[in-house]
């Protein structure tokens, strides 16, 4: 088995399940149309790659259906009637029709020694860790893993000066900053600077760094612009087969 980056922004689970004529279900109770709206709505929008919205069996709350579930929000909502449609959507889509929207990754961690500390979070929390990288020309190389369902990343640094380096002997181990993943990051940062945010560092890396199978673009935000945390926004495009 292995972890996979989350294919859907979002997902909306429908609860379209009949029963006989008579017996609480949501199917009955008109749930069928209201997923067929929803993902004809999700079409016309061309949020169908991003959102997904998904029909499901029994979600054991058939008294009180139709029943609706909203992730990565963790909503649920029940006796959902047609006329509830246009709420679900300015509750839970309309955000998506932002020019530059972004979705919690991941946080990175400084540590001084990386084993150690991937030992400490295999063996005592369970973590699931993904194969360690290495940044080049910045001295540090970073271990991605994900545990109970959060996402982190412990950095460290190699031989050399470097931005982790520095951190390490300022600040000591801990919370380096928290990150985002954007689809397009000239957007989001036109939007931040609309917002009056000053980026504080961009890295574009040549082409053929690759880190998690992937070519990233990254922009910063400082920490006295981030209420202490150093906020870091990251596009992150898979390599084709072609690349
Ligand atoms: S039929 Fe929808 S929750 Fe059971």
């Amino acid at each position: 088995m292995q972890p996979l980056p989350r294919p859907y922004r979002k997902a909306i689970f429908v609860c379209v399940n009949e029963r006989e004529p008579g017996k609480a279900a949501c199917g009955n109770r008109g749930s069928v149309a209201l997923f067929k709206e929803l993902k004809a709505r999700m079409r016309e929008l061309k949020l169908n790659k991003e959102i997904r919205v998904t029909r499901t069996r029994c979600l054991g709350l058939c008294e009180v259906g139709p029943n609706v579930a909203v992730y990565p929000e963790g909503t649920w909502y029940s006796a959902v009637k047609p006329e509830d449609l246009e709420a679900l959507m300015a509750r839970h889509v309309a955000p998506f029709e932002s020019a530059a929207p972004i979705r919690g990754d991941r946080v990175g961690l400084v540590v001084a020694d990386l084993e150690k500390a991937k030992e400490f979070y295999e063996n005592i929390l369970g973590a699931k860790f993904r194969p360690t990288e290495e940044v080049p020309g910045q001295a540090f190389r970073y271990a991605p893993f994900e545990v109970g369902g959060f996402s982190l990343e412990l950095l460290s640094p190699t031989d050399g000066d470097g931005v982790i380096r520095r951190f390490l002997e300022s600040r000591g181990e801990g919370v380096h900053h928290i990150s985002f993943r954007v689809d397009d990051l000239d957007a989001t940062i036109r939007q931040l600077e609309e917002k009056g945010v000053k980026i504080a560092a961009r890295l574009d890396y040549p082409p053929e760094v690759i880190f998690e199978g992937c070519r990233w673009r990254e922009a910063f935000l400082h920490p006295r612009d981030g209420f202490g945390v150093l906020i870091h926004f990251a596009e992150v495009k898979r390599l084709s087969p072609s690349d």
